[in-house]
Formats: C-alpha cells, sequence, structure tokens
C-alpha cells in the first residue's frame, strides 16, 4: 500500500500552552480549574513532563484584554518551570519591539547554560496594536512587523553561534560582538507564530518551527505544501506545529456537549472585540491569510482557533485525528484544556499511548512496503 506523503517516522511531539496569563485559553465563563498561578503552574509542567509532553508554550502579553487580566512575564516564568523539571523544554514566547535582540540573547544563553538547553523561543510579531500604544511602541505595518522578526532571529541567530558577529539591517546592527557564554547544546529552538504570507515566507528562511492557528488537515496540508516548497528552494528545512483544543469524553456526545457549553457561556462582547482587533492586526497582509482571515464567532472563541482542528471526540477519534494531522504534515500538536492539571495528565494516560500505537502499526506496514 503507499503512505500519505507527508508520513514521517519521527513521533509527533507534544506541547501545551502554558497558562501563564488569567482566564484560560478560551474566552468563556465556563468554569474553568486552570489557574496563572506559579503553583499550580509548577504542578502543571511535572505532571506534562510525566505525562509524555515534549514542550510547554508560554504567552507574552503586555496588558489585559479579552480575558487576560494577568499575566506572568513569558521568559521569567519560563525558567521557573524549567527548574522544577528535567526532561520538558519550554518555549519561552518573545515579541521583537519590547525584547531587542541583544538583551533576548544573553537572558536565553544564560537560561540554557542554568538548564542543559532546555529553553527555546517563539517569536511573536504582534496583533495587539492597543498594547503596543500602552506601552509606547510603535505599530508597524503587518509585513514590517515580520521584517523585524527576520532580523531579529538572524541576530538571535548570529550572536549565539559566532564570535565578532556583524550585521547590518535596517532594524538591529552588530560589530564585532562576542557574546561570552554561548547557549549550552543543543542551540535554543526557534519557533515563530503566524499564518500570512509573510509569516510563511519567514519560516521558509530563518525559523526552525512554524507555529499555526488551528485548522483542518486540508487547511493544514496547504500550509505546509507551501512552506516546505519555500524551504527546500532555500536549502531551509523547517517543522510544523499546530494548535488544538483538546476535549476528551467517553463519547462525542459528551465531549460536543462540553464544546456547546463552552461557547454557550462566550463572552459576546469580548470575542466580538478580540475579533475586530485580530482581523485589523492581519488587514495590513496583503494576501488576506493571516492567522484569523477566515475565524468565525465560534472559532474565536478559542484564541487560536483551536476547536477547528476537532480533537473533540472520543480518545480513539482524537487519536486519529492527530495521526491525520501528521499525515498532512504536522511535527508537533500544541495543546489547550479546559482544567489542565487533570487533562494534561487523562491525555498522556488514554491519547497518547494510542496514537503511539498508531504510529507504530504505521511504521510496521511502512516496512512491509
Ligand atoms: C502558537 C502561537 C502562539 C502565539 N503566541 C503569542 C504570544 O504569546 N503573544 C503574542 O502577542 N502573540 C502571539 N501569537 C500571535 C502571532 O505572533 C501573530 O501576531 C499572529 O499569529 C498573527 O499573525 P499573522 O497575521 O501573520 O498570521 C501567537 C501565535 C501562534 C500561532
Amino acid at each position: 500500500m503507499t503512505l500519505p506523503n507527508h508520513f514521517a517516522p519521527e513521533p509527533i511531539r507534544f506541547a501545551y500552552w502554558v497558562p501563564n496569563v488569567s482566564g484560560g485559553l478560551v474566552i468563556s465563563k465556563i468554569e474553568q480549574r486552570t489557574s496563572w498561578d506559579a503553583d499550580y503552574n509548577r504542578k502543571l509542567a511535572q505532571i506534562a513532563e510525566a505525562a509524555g509532553f515534549d514542550y510547554a508554550l508560554t504567552q507574552i502579553r503586555f496588558t489585559a484584554g479579552y480575558g487576560a487580566e494577568f499575566q506572568h512575564e513569558s521568559v521569567a516564568f519560563s525558567h521557573a518551570l524549567l527548574a522544577v523539571t528535567t526532561k520538558l523544554k519550554v518555549i519561552a514566547a518573545l515579541l521583537p519591539g519590547p525584547w531587542n535582540p541583544t538583551i533576548a540573547a544573553k537572558q536565553i544563553a544564560t537560561i540554557s547554560q542554568l538548564t542543559n538547553g532546555r529553553i527555546a523561543i517563539n517569536v511573536v510579531s504582534g496583533w495587539f496594536s492597543g498594547e503596543f500604544r500602552a506601552i509606547g511602541e510603535p505599530w508597524l505595518d503587518h509585513d514590517e512587523r515580520y521584517r523585524r522578526s527576520e532580523e531579529f532571529i538572524r541576530s538571535l541567530r548570529g550572536i549565539w553561534t559566532q564570535d565578532d558577529f556583524t550585521f547590518r539591517g535596517d532594524f538591529y546592527r552588530y560589530t564585532n560582538y562576542t557574546l561570552k557564554p554561548k547557549p549550552a547544546d543543543p542551540q535554543p529552538e526557534i519557533f515563530q507564530g503566524g499564518s500570512s504570507r509573510a509569516a510563511r515566507d519567514m519560516a521558509a528562511r530563518v525559523s526552525d518551527w512554524y507555529f499555526t492557528n488551528g485548522n483542518t488537515p486540508e487547511g493544514i496540508r496547504a500550509q505546509v505544501d507551501d512552506i516546505q516548497a519555500k524551504a527546500s528552494a532555500n536549502g531551509h528545512s523547517v517543522k510544523v506545529g499546530v494548535n488544538a483544543f483538546v476535549i476528551a469524553r467517553d463519547t462525542e456526545e459528551e465531549a460536543r456537549a462540553v464544546l456547546q457549553e463552552i461557547l454557550d457561556n462566550a463572552d459576546p462582547d469580548a470575542v466580538k472585540a478580540f475579533g475586530h482587533e485580530v482581523k485589523n492586526a492581519g488587514k495590513a497582509s496583503p494576501e488576506g491569510e493571516g492567522n484569523w482571515a477566515k475565524s468565525s464567532f465560534e472559532d474565536l472563541v478559542q484564541y487560536n482557533d483551536g476547536f477547528k482542528t476537532n480533537l473533540i471526540g472520543t480518545p480513539d477519534q482524537i487519536a486519529e485525528r492527530i495521526v491525520a494531522l501528521k499525515d498532512a504534515g504536522v511535527d508537533l500538536a500544541l495543546l489547550a484544556f479546559l482544567h489542565f492539571q487533570e487533562d494534561v495528565a487523562y491525555f498522556g494516560a488514554h491519547i497518547i499511548p494510542k496514537v503511539r500505537a498508531l504510529e507504530a502499526a504505521r511504521e510496521r506496514r511502512a516496512e512491509a512496503a
């Protein structure tokens, strides 16, 4: 038999969203036992590590808005999670503008040294103009934000890998700069978030990982084909992570009922205001294919379109859909939950083993073929 185009022998990786901002990962008044505080998050990181998660992703927000009333800072918080785990890699979100590459390179190199190379970064390019205004940062046009992010990434890589690093960009400049100590091995992996053409082009040139919003396997495959074609033309290789909100129950009806309850309790004003903000942020993206370009009201109740990926059903259905994502070229599933500690433990006990069994069966079929 023939296997799907993108089927990769490596096991799919799992990451979870660190709830380091308040309100959980849905804009809904449904009861959530998730907390944004440090103790809850330290315990969650240990649960996730034991459950078989490879990565945790922190978020960066500088101001409140649409639910995130309190927000812990991403780099400091990532280090706190690394301090209580031994294998988990933590991805710290960095926003060029508030961060410059000099400070970011130094901070991350030190954390890398302190944690045997378990720190990674997620370069985000900004969607919240009100946040930039509040902190006195210029709000650049969409594609200019990506031009700056690309220079930010090139600067980080140069500082981390070269002595006497010299760089002449429009946003950043270095002259014979040598960082000591450099990060520990392995080098910090560079993730990025965004789905627009500018985001995909940047991924195909400089990022190790492309993170995108929730989507169907067909929607993901179109992005993967585009990125991988461009990356191979550039002699670059990039992996893909997709967001999903997981609701696992004994029956599909029960899982769908939970989704309905989340939607019924959505805060309509907050969801509409968030929708206005993100669509406005993507407007300058000339081709109109940004992260939220096609999001409906229901999609926006989860910040990154996580219901669209449809990991909502029984453990068997969820495992099969994860393998379908892998067939579409996904290397990592980035997951959010309603009650993080309980749901992450459940996912590790009941869903990851099913995914591994399906992958092993695929592998055997591939060998036989
Ligand atoms: C997985 C993921 C994580 C993100 N995390 C953050 C974050 O912590 N802070 C932030 O301001 N933006 C975050 N973003 C938003 C992106 O940086 C970007 O602004 C947004 O996806 C719009 O990009 P686009 O219009 O190019 O598609 C994230 C996006 C994704 C996909």
